[in-house]
């Protein structure tokens, strides 16, 4: 087999990176795809960074050393933020992670340059968006928002109840007053809280999500390298998680879509 026809690896610690699935499978239908949802030891956003970027070196182990993936992408701010580097210098393979396609869409949707993000504890208290956006546009005014506690509602399966609706209105408060025109949202899970958020935002704020814009970074990045597999359709997707198989397949089946029929339970050594 060659390289190209390896699959591709992808992790979060749970069921956000699944957004980023989705956006992989529909522009790359001819690929193989193995997701890894960390859902034993999710939530990563209030873990220090040191903590998480072991987490990310042992999946990625599991992903490139174990099973062969041709390339990895780190489908997790939180793990992005705390590992991107120290994984690109381990692993033999490209890997890619979600926050710099995350600000691109940024700059591209706002007119206004008042733009928000919001991210779990760790991607935000670790200033890579910070630096990021001042890298892509050193004229965006930037207000940067972490959000405890929407990741824990999207893994319990709760999108737009009473409660999360209240929290994400005293969250979200600073960005109303600096009068963004574009939010992005800075962690894998928060586009299963769309509605709430876009409720909250109202209709001009500009909802912007990682998941198409890292897609393409992974299409591009196969054909500069040769990784692209030969064929248009027919690719295959393997699910595995850490945590509760059951709970895995009934929630990520309704968060993904149909090609989640399966996952399996991987255990450490
Ligand atoms: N989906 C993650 C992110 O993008 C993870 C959040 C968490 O586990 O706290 O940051």
């Amino acid at each position: 087999m060659g390289v190209a026809d390896r699959p591709i690896g992808m992790f979060d610690s749970g069921f956000g990176g699944l957004t980023v699935a989705r956006a992989l499978i529909d522009l790359l239908p001819g690929e193989d795809l193995i997701y890894l949802g960390d859902t034993a030891r999710y939530p990563y956003g209030p873990r220090s960074l040191q903590e998480v970027a072991g987490f990310a070196h042992q999946i990625a182990e599991e992903l490139v050393d174990r099973r062969g993936v041709k390339l990895l992408v780190v489908a997790c701010n939180t793990a992005a933020a705390a590992a991107l580097e120290s994984l690109r210098d381990r692993f033999p393979v490209p890997v890619i992670g979600v926050i710099d396609p995350g600000v691109r869409a940024l700059v591209q949707a706002s007119e206004s340059g008042r733009v928000a993000v919001i991210g779990t504890v760790g991607t935000i208290g670790s200033g890579a968006y910070q630096r990021a956006v001042a890298e892509a546009a050193e004229d965006l005014d930037l207000v940067a928002l972490p959000c405890p506690g929407f990741v824990e509602f999207v893994e319990r399966g709760e999108f737009d109840s009473e409660q999360v609706h209240v929290l994400a209105q005293r969250l979200l408060a600073p960005a109303l007053e600096a009068k963004v025109d574009a939010l992005l949202l800075g962690c894998t899970h928060y586009p299963y809280l769309a509605r709430t958020l876009g409720d909250v935002m109202g209709r001009d704020v500009v909802l912007v999500s990682s998941a198409d814009e890292t897609a393409f970074e992974v299409r591009r990045v196969m054909l500069d390298s040769g990784l692209v597999r030969d064929r248009s359709g027919g690719g295959s997707a393997t699910f595995v998680t850490t945590g509760d198989v059951n709970w895995f397949e009934e929630l990520g089946r309704r968060l993904l879509g149909p090609e989640l029929d399966r996952a399996e339970q991987v255990r450490w050594p």
